[in-house]
C-alpha cells in the first residue's frame, strides 16, 4: 500500500472542510428554503440545529476518520467490527447519489456565469424564464453536467494536497471577501429592508412546529456542512493527532453558517427591489437561476460585471464542494480495493455521470432525489451519533484527549452525541418522512 496522504497545514484541513461546507447548498438552498415562509422561525430552528444536533456529529466524524485513518468505507468496520458494513456502504451511495444531482445543478451555474460574462443579462423576467429553460433542457445541461465532474474529477486525481487543499486554500479567503462585497451592495437597493423582512425576519411562533419549517431546517443544516455520509471521515483521515477537532469544527460550521446568511442578504434585496418574488414563491433552486439575473440586469453594466461574479463564485464554491462528494468512492475504492488514485477517479466519474443522466434530463427528477439524499444524510448523522456515543465512546474520549482537548469539552460532545443529538435527528426525520410522503 502507498504510504497515506497528509494535510500540509492545519488550516489546509480546515479550509479544505469549510470548502466542502459552503456550495450551492449555502447560495441556493439558503435563500430557497427561507423563503418557504418560516423566516426568524426557520433561522432560529436551522442555528439550533447547527449548534446543538450537527456540531457533535461533525466532531464525531472527525474521529471516526483519525483514529481509523481509513475511507468512509472502511471506517466503521474498523471501529465497530463487521456488522458496521452497512454504514459504509450508505456513506459511498449517497456521496454518489449527491455528486449525480449536484453537477447538474453546478452545470446550470456554469451556463449563468458563461453568460453573463459573454453574452449578457435577460432583460425582464420572461426573458430569463426562456433563459433558464434553455440552459436546463436538452444538450446544454449535459455539457455543463460533464464539464463539471469533469473538473472535479480532474482535480481530485491530482491528491489531497496537490488537488484539494491548493484549491481550497485561494478559494475560500477569496469567496468569503467577494460576498461581504455583495451583500454591502445589495444593502443599498431601494427594497433592501423590505427584503429582509419579508424573508428573514417575519416572526411567526407557530411556524416553529410547522412540519415544513422543520424539515427545511434540518435539512438545509445538514446538507450545508456536508454532513451524515463520510466527507468529514475521509478528510479527517488525512489529519495528524494534533488537531483540535471541536476548535476545527466550530470554525467550519461558523464560516458556513455565516456564509448561508451572507448569500440570503444578497438575495432578498434583489429580489424585493425587483418585484421578482412571483418567481421565488415556487420555491425551487430553479427559480433563483431565474429571480437573480432579472434582478442584477436592472442595473445595467454594472449588474453584469456583480452578475459575472456571483456566478463565478457560486462555481467556485460548487467546484470545492464537489471534490469532496467525489473523495468518498474514490478513497473507500483506493482503500478497500488497493485501486490507484487516477482509477478510482474515472470509474467513480463514470458511474456518478451515468447516475446523473436522469437528474439532468428532468428537473421534478432532480428535486426527488434531492429529497431522498437530504433523508439519507440525517440518518447517516443519527447512525454515527450511535456509533461514537454509543457503542464505541471510549475511542471517541480517547481520540479527543490526544489532541489535547479539555475534558469539560470532551465530556459535553459525548453527553450531546448521547441524548441530545439522537433524539432530535429523530425528530428530524419524522417531520421530514410526514412532510414527503403526506
Ligand atoms: N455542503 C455542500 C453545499 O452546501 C454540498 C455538499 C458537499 C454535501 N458534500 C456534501 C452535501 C455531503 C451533503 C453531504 O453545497
Amino acid at each position: 500500500m502507498e504510504m497515506r496522504e497528509q494535510w500540509r497545514s492545519r488550516w489546509g484541513f480546515v479550509l479544505a472542510a469549510a470548502g466542502s461546507a459552503v456550495g450551492l447548498g449555502n447560495l441556493w438552498g439558503f435563500a430557497y428554503r427561507s423563503s418557504q415562509g418560516g423566516g426568524l422561525a426557520f433561522l432560529l430552528l436551522y442555528v439550533l440545529v447547527v449548534l446543538l444536533v450537527c456540531l457533535p456529529v461533525l466532531v464525531a466524524e472527525m474521529v471516526l476518520g483519525r483514529t481509523t485513518k481509513s475511507s468512509p468505507f472502511l471506517a466503521p468496520i474498523k471501529i465497530a467490527g463487521s456488522s458496521w458494513t452497512p454504514l459504509g456502504i450508505l456513506f459511498t451511495i449517497a456521496s454518489i447519489g449527491i455528486l449525480s444531482f449536484y453537477a447538474v445543478i453546478m452545470g446550470w451555474t456554469a451556463d449563468s456565469f458563461v453568460h453573463s460574462l459573454f453574452i449578457g443579462l435577460p432583460a425582464d423576467m420572461e426573458a430569463a424564464s426562456g433563459f433558464f429553460n434553455r440552459i436546463s433542457t436538452g444538450n446544454s445541461v449535459f455539457v455543463g453536467q460533464i464539464f463539471s465532474l469533469g473538473l472535479t474529477a480532474l482535480i481530485v486525481s491530482a491528491g489531497v494536497r496537490a488537488g484539494i487543499e491548493r484549491l481550497t486554500r485561494w478559494c475560500m479567503p477569496l469567496l468569503f471577501i467577494l460576498l461581504l462585497a455583495l451583500t454591502f451592495w445589495s444593502a443599498t437597493l431601494p427594497g433592501a429592508w423590505d427584503g429582509y423582512k419579508t424573508f428573514l425576519l417575519n416572526w411567526d411562533p407557530s411556524q416553529l412546529l410547522e412540519k415544513t419549517t422543520i424539515k427545511n431546517a434540518f435539512n438545509q443544516a445538514f446538507f450545508s456542512l456536508s454532513l451524515g455520509i463520510g466527507i468529514m471521515v475521509a478528510y479527517s483521515s488525512y489529519l495528524d493527532g494534533n488537531n483540535q477537532l471541536p476548535k476545527s469544527a466550530l470554525r467550519i460550521a461558523s464560516f458556513d453558517t455565516a456564509v448561508g446568511l451572507l448569500a440570503g442578504m444578497i438575495t432578498f434585496p434583489i429580489v424585493l427591489s425587483y418585484g421578482l418574488q412571483g418567481a421565488i414563491s415556487k420555491s425551487t433552486v430553479g427559480a433563483l437561476f431565474i429571480a437573480l439575473p432579472t434582478g442584477f440586469a436592472n442595473l445595467g453594466g454594472l449588474g453584469r460585471v456583480f452578475a459575472t461574479l456571483f456566478f463565478g463564485l457560486a462555481f467556485i464554491a460548487a467546484i470545492t464542494s464537489s471534490i469532496s462528494l467525489l473523495e468518498v468512492p474514490v478513497s473507500s475504492l483506493m482503500d478497500r480495493l488497493g485501486w490507484k488514485r487516477e482509477k478510482a477517479v474515472w470509474t467513480s466519474t463514470l458511474v456518478v455521470f451515468l447516475i446523473g443522466i436522469p437528474s439532468a434530463i428532468s428537473i421534478n427528477f432532480l428535486g426527488t432525489m434531492d429529497a431522498i439524499f437530504n433523508l439519507i444524510l440525517m440518518l447517516g448523522g443519527l447512525f454515527i451519533a450511535i456509533l461514537l456515543g454509543w457503542i464505541v465512546p471510549k475511542r471517541f474520549d480517547e481520540d479527543l484527549s490526544r489532541s489535547n482537548s479539555e475534558i469539560k469539552v470532551r465530556r459535553y460532545l459525548r453527553f450531546m452525541l448521547r441524548w441530545v443529538s439522537p433524539p432530535a435527528i429523530a425528530i428530524g426525520l419524522y417531520a421530514s418522512l410526514t412532510d414527503f410522503f403526506l
